[in-house]
């Protein structure tokens, strides 16, 4: 086999974020991208990189976009199965759905099966990097990191802590919360491509002493993400303004407790008070949009707009499956339509921005993953703008790229996914 590989098509790389200035000025377009040892080579016009490689194996797209594989910042794979359940908002949800479904995996073997099952319908809709949730089984996260890892592909992920206000046998204490998510953390932080997070769920399953356990375990390995859910539905604040009547607000739950810091996750984040977003801000920690979580539970409307005005660090997730798609594309018009309810139209190039290099941004990965250029890990997904009837009738009028991409930005799913590229190499699906 050819050590290096030449994909051609329509190029889209970034240098610099759509959300500074005109959008479409961040974006470069390029004729093709050459791979090699798992990393992208170099970018630019077919008959240069054709020069540069002549021993290359070509793979040609005329026509397709080429672009990073999606990051998806925050998601729960052990939520797969229970994906799309009818009817609750969100302590019904967790109590009726989430947690009978989060049970299933004192099994190993189901927590493989379903590991499994969760990253090849996510490579399938083109998504090659995740965060994402495990459950309270230390099983649930070598499941899962072994089934990435088998993939050559980058990943993280952590056991979800659970001491109170979880059913019996699905929580730990404060003292074996911290044990395994250190002994997880010990035996796969850093090993090929896979990061540990540390996980507490929330603060209403943490009691204060496991929030303060997590807290240790993270200043005691500040090079790992902490990842949380932060505000999401009001009758969650109130429930946590009674758990915790000393608090602040719900941001201090958690940075009373050393959970507050650069490299915190925040799924959510919808209802903050201004203190919250300021020391949100100050810390340059990373907020997650989730919004067809946010729309299907019935959380709030994201303020895209205001956070990234004033600085905030914003990935964006599918958090399947509390959010109704695996695909990020449908996230990315959830974005959309989240942001015309609040009177903000997102621009094309920020929505794939944002799954993309803003998601990695989020994962402070953006030096690896989320982005075409030079050095960076070869992660990639090849879309066709014309995967569907209705999507072609309406990108064969396309004047320009935007209009060509939006109708699948909108409309498209699985079936707009050609070919996905993991650290080099073709996946198939
Ligand atoms: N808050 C705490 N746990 C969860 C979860 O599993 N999904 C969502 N959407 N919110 C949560
Ligand atoms: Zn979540």
């Amino acid at each position: 086999m050819a050590d290096v590989t030449i994909l051609t098509g329509d190029v889209l790389t970034f240098d610099g974020s759509p959300f500074d200035g005109d959008p479409t000025e961040s974006v470069r377009m390029h004729e093709a991208v050459a791979l090699e040892h798992g990393r992208v080579a170099a970018v630019g016009t077919r008959d240069d990189l054709t020069a540069q490689f002549p021993q290359a194996a070509r793979v040609d797209h005329p026509g397709k976009l080429i672009m990073a594989g999606f990051v998806d910042a925050h998601v729960h794979y052990p939520q797969t199965a229970m994906i799309a359940s009818w009817g609750k908002r969100l302590i019904d949800w967790l109590n009726s759905y989430t947690f009978p479904e989060e049970m299933k995996f004192a099994s190993p073997e189901y927590a493989a099966e379903i590991s499994n099952r969760y990253l090849d319908l996510t490579a399938a809709h083109g998504t090659t990097t995740m965060c994402s949730f495990a459950t309270i089984h230390p099983e649930s996260v070598d499941a899962f990191f072994e089934a990435a890892q088998s993939r050559g592909q980058r990943v993280v992920a952590g056991k979800t802590c659970m001491d109170r206000n979880a059913p019996e046998g699905l929580r730990d204490t404060a003292q074996t919360g911290y044990d395994q998510s250190a002994a997880l953390l010990q035996r796969w932080h850093g090993v090929d491509r896979i990061s540990y997070a540390i996980t507490p769920r929330f603060s209403p399953t943490s009691t204060p002493e496991q929030l303060e356990a997590m807290g240790a375990l993270w200043s005691e390995n500040p090079g790992c993400l902490m990842q949380t859910h932060l505000s999401e539905q009001t009758d969650e604040i109130e429930w946590v303004k009674g758990l915790f009547p000393d608090a602040r607000d719900y941001l201090d739950t958690y940075e009373q407790f050393g959970l507050l810091g650069a490299g915190g996750l925040y799924g959510h984040a919808i209802h903050l008070e201004p203190r919250e977003r300021d020391r949100l801000r100050e810390v340059d920690a990373s907020l997650v949009h989730c919004p067809t979580s946010n729309t299907f539970i019935g959380s709030g409307l994201f303020d895209m707009a205001g956070l990234m005005a004033e600085g905030q660090r914003i990935g964006l997730a599918t958090d399947t499956g509390g959010g109704s798609s695996f695909s990020m594309l449908r996230t990315m018009a959830a974005a959309y339509e989240i942001g015309q309810l609040r009177g903000v139209p997102l621009h094309s190039a920020q929505l794939l921005w944002l799954a993309t290099l803003g998601s990695a941004r989020s994962l402070r990965m953006d030096d690896k993953i989320g982005n075409i250029a030079p050095g960076m890990e070869a992660d990639l997904v090849v879309l066709d703008l014309a995967s569907t009837p209705a999507i072609a009738q309406r990108s064969a009028v396309a004047k320009d790229l935007w209009e060509a991409v939006f109708p699948t930005i909108m409309m498209g799913d699985d079936r707009a996914v050609t070919e996905v590229w993991i650290a080099g190499r073709q996946v198939s699906f």
